[in-house]
């Protein structure tokens, strides 16, 4: 099996489980991952695991240096990456505490370093993005979560919002005329820098809330937090069903 890496989102700043083997923080040329890499094993399967937002939970979403954080996961020898993240539902099957895989990406984010292409000596360069995420890697995801009978949405369009704040409801009524399904803060350009290094990427999607003005009222961080707690207990399941079960 090739090499999978973790990166944990909201609610998931290590994984338990893991077989701690090593830790390496990285020293890249775009400055510091937002932590140490943990090298581990998980039912048999060498696994890497990285936490987004740092360990205890730090950074904020503007504030990733995703540029590191890939190149870090690549230098440990990472060939395939699963994204964790929660986000906010929009449509009316992405309900919280669902799990989603999406499909697509609309970028909605700015002023992030959002490619290891853009020196002005660099060749320039135009990666193949018409989709983002590795198809044969979300089928395993699905797949897997079938085995367990897990309800997820198999599908949707993720809009990458800049954060930290949460959205307006006329923001959120936009990005639904826009096609997007799901609201997250930090699906790009996590991606994008995954494609630019040929890393197969998919992002599982844990639904923490409405967006906003999807339901009366306003978005607390209690009910995120609940949340979030059933759908990673329900992704640990998931990933480590998708480490047992895929060769
Ligand atoms: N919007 C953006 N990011 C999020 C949300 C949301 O509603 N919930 C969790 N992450």
């Amino acid at each position: 099996m090739k090499t999978t890496a973790i990166i944990g989102g909201s609610g998931l700043t290590q994984i338990e489980s893991i077989n701690i083997i090593d830790e390496q923080l990285y020293i890249t040329p775009y400055g510091d991952p937002s932590a140490a890499c943990i090298l581990g094993e998980l039912e048999g399967q060498k696994v890497i695991f990285l936490a987004r937002h740092g360990n205890p939970h730090t950074i904020a979403p503007h504030k990733i240096n995703y540029r590191a954080n890939i190149w870090a996961l690549k230098k440990a020898g990472a060939e395939q990456i699963i994204a964790v993240a929660a986000v906010g539902g929009i449509t009316p099957e992405m309900h919280p505490a669902r799990i989603a895989i999406p499909t697509q990406i609309i970028d909605y984010s700015y002023g992030r370093e959002h490619s290891f292409l853009a020196e002005d000596s660099d060749p320039v360069q135009h990666i193949d993005f018409s989709y983002p995420y590795d198809e044969a890697l979300r089928l395993q995801l699905i797949s897997s979560a079938k085995a367990l009978q897990l309800d997820i949405q198999a599908g949707g369009v993720y809009g990458s919002t800049q954060g930290p704040r949460l959205e307006t409801a006329a923001e959120i009524s936009r990005m639904e005329r826009d096609g997007c399904d799901l609201v997250g803060m930090t699906g790009m350009p996590e991606a994008a820098l995954a494609r630019e290094l040929e890393i197969p990427y998919a992002n599982c999607s844990v639904i923490a809330n409405w967006a906003a003005g999807k339901t009366a009222g306003e978005i607390t961080m209690p009910e995120i937090i609940k949340n979030l707690e059933q759908g990673m207990a329900n992704t640990e399941q998931l990933l480590r069903h998708f480490l047992l079960h895929t060769s």
